[in-house]
């Protein structure tokens, strides 16, 4: 299952690598994760944040070799300090890079005039079965070069660096023909190999029926299983399968059949479910046994449950449910229920035109009542998890990579509850200054 994985990590292998050792020094809290536990954390799991006080680190090859107190560091670090880059973190405190679990950040085009529409009254659906909505990015996106699309992702993936992310998670869907798919994957290809972001990809050809398919949904889920599916795996260009489980878009019978497809060809299902109305989306993700079931804005009670004991990790978009004006996921029920839960922001041109964690962080906090313990580690470790990638990211441990970011806050705490500000000072990616 793991095998695209890590391929698409092998090819993120930029020249980000600095040549000279770096020790991360006196940092007010050096917010680590670090723990034995394996997979995605629970309950009141997800509040160990393991964080140390005048933390510091010492970072050679891109990979941390050292993480302690500075009194513990100076022993062992002294002896070479002469060689390192030294870096001055007092009064600020660290965390693991971020990690967007759920993004469609290949897109053509924008979507502003149905923000317009929203405000007026007209919902999501609406717009969407007026011809707006994901097909008018459709259009786009087969018009728009790969060039341009290109330029204009490479602009939002700066952002999202820019914002303290340093993986992310990105799904194809808005080509909804082979060659157009293909060209977003590719996109994502190029880009994993040129920008310090590491993108890892998902195929989501069954985003939506295209025009040419209406009213034949199963005709082309046909389609998705028998041309897409077999070209983008060929040309190892995902890791995950994704389908849109909604009212009026896909069924739970055929969300099932693209998915199990899916995992024929290797990539591991991961599903947009209950995000308008209740679809049996967290019993098909159980199902599937998807990684993650993503939204949740309807899932019932009986569907935590069956996310918790099959260890289906929740993906929850806090700005989406904001920006459609619904009701926010209950995390605070998934998390008594045992569900492992993510966050992410859902950047995409209808739902959620952003590239900032940190307000997608803040408002689960505000939206969802969680804690700004359990969302940084939803942010981060949990994320890292959502993306099958804890293994090398998502903590600052020994053996992991070096990703991290420098907030210019004294406090965890107050990097969710100062909001609407850039916290960022540094961006760290695989031990090589990003940002600042
Ligand atoms: O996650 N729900 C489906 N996909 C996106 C929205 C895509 C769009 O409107 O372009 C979402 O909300
Ligand atoms: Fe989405």
């Amino acid at each position: 299952m793991k095998v695209f994985l890590e391929q698409v990590q092998v090819m993120h292998r930029k020249q980000l690598q600095t040549t000279k050792p770096i020790w991360i020094q006196n940092a007010a809290q050096l917010i680590t994760l670090a723990s034995d536990r394996k997979g995605p954390r629970v309950k009141e799991q997800m509040s160990e944040l393991a964080i140390i006080e005048g933390g510091s680190m010492w970072i050679e090859d891109g990979v941390i070799q050292q993480v302690g107190t500075m009194q513990e560091l100076i022993k062992t670090c002294m002896p070479r300090a002469h060689e390192a880059q030294i870096v001055d973190a007092t009064g600020k405190i660290i965390t693991p890079g971020l990690i967007d679990p759920h993004t469609h950040i290949v897109f053509g085009g924008s979507r502003e005039f149905e923000f317009e529409m929203r405000i007026e009254g007209k919902s999501y659906m609406e717009i969407m079965n007026a011809g707006g909505g994901i097909h008018a990015t459709m259009r786009k996106t087969r018009e728009m070069s790969e060039e341009q699309i290109y330029n204009e992702t490479a602009y939002r993936l700066d952002s999202f660096l820019k914002h303290g992310v340093t993986t992310l998670e990105s799904k194809s869907g808005y080509g909804l023909n082979v060659e157009t798919e293909l060209k977003q994957l590719r996109i994502m290809q190029r880009l994993n190999n040129k920008h310090p972001i590491e993108i890892i990809p998902t195929f989501m050809g069954a985003h939506a029926v295209p025009e040419e398919f209406a009213g034949e949904a199963d005709a082309y889920i046909d389609y998705v299983i028998e041309e897409m599916l077999p070209t983008v795996t060929k040309e190892k260009l995902a890791v995950f399968c994704d389908v849109f489980l909604e009212k009026d878009v896909f069924t739970p019978e055929q969300a099932e059949r693209v998915l199990m497809a899916g995992k024929e060809y290797g990539l591991i299902p991961k599903i947009h479910a209950d995000e308008i109305v209740a679809c049996q989306g967290a019993e098909i993700a159980a199902k599937v046994g998807a990684i993650t079931a993503d939204h949740l804005l309807k899932t019932s009670n009986e569907g935590f449950e069956m996310l918790a004991k099959n260890g289906v990790i929740a993906c929850l978009l806090p700005v989406t449910a904001l920006y459609l004006r619904e009701q926010p996921a209950r995390a605070r029920e998934m998390i008594t229920a045992g569900v492992p839960v993510a966050i992410s922001t859902d950047c995409n041109p209808g739902t959620a035109p952003t590239t900032s964690m940190l307000l997608a962080m803040n408002l689960a906090c505000i939206t969802m009542n969680m804690t700004p313990a359990e969302t940084l580690c939803a942010a981060t470790y949990n994320a890292a998890c959502a993306i099958g990638m804890e293994e090398k990211i998502g903590s600052l441990e020994v053996g992991k990579q070096a990703d991290f970011v420098i907030w210019d806050v004294s406090n965890y705490q107050k990097m969710h509850y100062v909001f609407g500000v850039n916290h960022v000072e540094q961006v760290w990616k695989k031990g090589a200054k990003v940002v600042g």
